[in-house]
């Protein structure tokens, strides 16, 4: 039963109760606005609502906002829980988020767990509020905390939600403490419907605008929901409602919405594959060769998922360095308050900082994270075979290198996979796990499992050159360089891309990492690359001028003072040279023509990617896309987009501009297959 009853004295207890986190369905509305009913013919004095397990209940299930709304919907059944004569009290004992925290709203009164979370992160799946939100949170909280809650999405904690008003009172056991309010007390609580709503703020309104115009560029539910909310401080409660229900159910199906709800769901099925028998190794103590910025951030990552690091440098002096970074990370956290002191020092007591392999004898799973060059990397690996127990599993974190040369040095190449992290390793989320040819499903399920003891989205991906994530970024960029040599600067590139959705563009990002890691690939790419290929050579001039990005003080851009970029003209007229040197005409592009080159150039590596198996499904490439290289996920993913653009749309593009350079943009095998057989790129197996 989704929803159960019981009666205790003249207290009724109403448990939604539909594993694992209490979403709301059509059968919980059901039984709810059945409980109404119940609680009144039974003639209670309360009723206490609260959740089973850990969550009072995430918010409506949102794998029905793809069919049509079916009856009772959320704002009816929450109008009889406002309106019944027996008073309802919400006992919140844990998440309670949009519907969820809707519901605790239309009680009279609410009191939460010191653990609960409430919020109304309607916005992160593209709708707004459709059952209340919008109007009784700012008769609650007032129009600016309001604001800020529904637009961005953000949970508070109980203690938060306390202050704010918007609980009453905070209890170890907000069962028996909803219990023991007095009845009078109950009483005379007005239902939030009657309360009026805070004056209309014309600035704050604006304000809220503009900060969701820079934060959220080009999605719609964060505006539509200030709209909202400012419809209902000038317009009675049950009209405004009307126009939240409308706008709710029109986003819903709208396309903002299906890409982001695909993201959630993507990134919730994100799992060790199905048919992945083998044990994990228990993890303990993990061993981190190298303490530069990833390896670092890969240490700290281990350690704030609780497990003991061993800390791995070359010499005293690189020990000191690692200690250093580490140091970097700890202070950040503390001033985040993400940790506090005790918890800061717990992790230093976790960590070991050595040159000596020995002290990783304990370890059962080793990531090295050093310099990116085979031979380095073969020597760390070979270094750890002595070290490490036979069975330990053996990570390599390179971005580009193949792994099957590197495992050849073992003698049980099975125990190695590759872990790719992406930077900072304590705070992005993707992790590509690399399969070699020869790695064992007891490594690859030992990747999987550390994927989930650090809460990481894991993504497998096969041997190549950059793997997924790399391997789309490189045709990004060289298609970014092909437009700034014919057509723009990087400034206009730039701005394609952020109209686009990206919260930066390819040249503004790669100022941010440095242009020197690219330009050590591009050497390392010199012998295979295909000499029928157009090769810019602008980057590799940048590097000549020593212009390696923020790092040097400038690279694509100048940034004057460590401030914004400026745009530098030095730049500009290396393509002006490049494009006079050979013999190309430059031409004007807009940019939407910008955009869509650079985008089509990555779907059609993507496609690529899948054809040749390197990753196992679309969905996983759009994971990639989204968690490691800010794709916008509002679009959903770089091959979801594709999707939404059209196969034969897609190919159709890809073939006029193939007539200006076929081993550029030739159509991929996968999306002239999807073209053929009418499928979608979502839907591709290999013929
Ligand atoms: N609808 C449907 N399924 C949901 C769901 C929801 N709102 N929230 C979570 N789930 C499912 C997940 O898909 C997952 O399913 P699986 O086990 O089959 O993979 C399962 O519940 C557990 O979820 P998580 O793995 O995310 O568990 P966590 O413990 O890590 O997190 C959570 C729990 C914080 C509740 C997180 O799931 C979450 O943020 N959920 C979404 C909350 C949300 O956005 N609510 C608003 C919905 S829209 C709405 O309410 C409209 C209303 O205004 C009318």
């Amino acid at each position: 039963m989704p929803v159960t009853r019981r009666r205790e004295g003249n207290t009724g207890y109403v448990t939604l109760d539909n594993p694992p986190v209490n979403a709301i369905g059509r059968a919980e509305r059901a039984d709810l606005l059945e409980a109404v009913g119940w609680a009144e013919a039974e003639r209670l004095d309360r009723v206490i609502v609260t959740g089973a397990g850990h969550a009072f209940a995430a918010g409506a299930d949102a794998r029905e906002f793809d069919g049509p709304p079916a009856e009772p919907h959320l704002p009816e059944v929450l109008d009889a829980i406002e309106r019944s004569p027996v008073p309802w009290v919400a006992a919140i004992n844990g998440v309670a988020l949009g519907g969820g925290a809707e519901i605790a709203m239309a009680c009279r009164m609410r009191v939460a767990a010191p653990q609960a979370q409430i919020g109304l992160p309607e916005v992160t799946l593209g709708v707004i509020p459709g059952a209340g939100g919008t109007q009784r949170l700012p008769r609650i909280v007032g129009l600016e905390k309001a604001l800020e809650m529904i637009t961005l999405g953000k949970p508070v904690s109980a203690a938060a939600a306390q202050a704010a008003g918007l609980v009453d009172d905070v209890d170890e056991d907000p069962l028996d403490a909803a219990f023991m309010i007095n009845t009078e007390d109950m009483g005379c609580r007005v239902p939030v419907w009657e309360l009026p709503p805070p004056p209309h703020d014309p600035a704050a309104l604006a304000a809220a605008r503009e900060r969701l115009a820079a934060r959220s560029p080009g999605q719609i539910a964060p505006l539509r929901a200030v709209d909202v909310i400012e419809e209902g401080l000038t317009r009675p409660f049950h009209e405004a409602m009307q126009s939240e229900r409308a706008a709710f159910l029109a986003l819903r199906q709208g396309d903002q919405a299906r890409a982001l709800r695909h993201i959630f769901f993507a990134e919730r099925a994100a799992k060790a594959p199905s048919d992945l028998a083998a044990v994990p190794l228990p993890l303990d103590t993990v061993a981190v060769v190298g303490g530069g910025t990833m390896g670092a951030g890969i240490a700290y990552a281990l350690l704030n998922a609780g497990l003991s690091v061993v800390l791995l440098e070359t010499d005293a002096e690189g020990v000191a360095r690692a200690g250093a970074n580490i140091d970097k990370i700890v202070s950040a956290s503390l001033k985040r308050g993400l940790i506090d002191e005790a918890g800061a020092e717990a992790r230093r007591d976790r960590l070991t900082l050595t040159s000596d392999y020995a002290a990783a004898a304990k370890a059962t799973l080793a990531i090295e994270a050093a310099f990116e060059a085979m031979e380095v990397k073969k020597q760390v690996l070979s270094a750890l075979q002595a070290a490490l127990p036979a069975e330990a599993v053996l990570a390599t974190n390179t971005s580009y290198l193949d792994i099957d040369e590197m495992a050849a040095v073992l003698d049980d190449p099975a125990r190695l996979v590759g872990l790719h992290f992406f930077a900072p390793a304590h705070i992005m989320k993707l992790l590509e796990i690399v399969r070699g040819a020869q790695t064992s499903d007891a490594a690859l399920a030992t990747g999987f499992a550390l994927a989930k003891r650090l809460r990481k989205v894991p993504v497998l991906a096969g041997v190549c050159d950059g793997f997924i994530g790399n391997r789309i970024l490189a045709r990004y960029r060289e298609a970014a360089d092909t437009v700034f040599m014919d057509a723009a600067t990087p400034w206009e590139v730039d701005e394609a891309m952020v109209a686009f959705g990206y919260a930066m563009g390819p040249y503004e990002a790669q100022d941010l990492s440095g242009l020197d890691i690219a330009h050590a690939n591009r050497r390392r790419q010199d012998v295979t690359r295909d000499p029928a290929r157009r090769y810019i050579p602008i980057a590799d001039r940048m590097v000549e001028l020593g212009k390696l990005g923020r790092k040097t003080g400038a690279g694509w851009y100048r940034y004057p003072g460590g401030g914004g970029k400026v745009e530098d003209p030095i730049v500009a007229d290396l393509a002006l040279e490049e494009a006079h040197l050979a013999g190309i005409t430059r031409t004007e592009m807009t940019e939407a023509e910008i955009a869509e080159r650079l985008v089509l150039a990555m779907i059609n590596e993507g496609a690529d990617i899948l054809h040749e198996g390197i990753a196992q499904s679309a969905r996983d490439i759009d994971l990639v896309t989204v968690f490691g290289y800010g794709f916008p996920r509002w679009r959903g993913g770089l091959m979801w987009h594709a999707d939404r653009l059209g196969v034969a749309h897609v190919v159709q593009r890809l073939e006029a501009l193939a007539a200006e350079d076929p081993v550029v943009w030739t159509p991929s095998p996968a999306l002239l297959q999807c073209r053929d057989t009418g499928c979608a790129l979502s839907d591709y197996r290999k013929a």
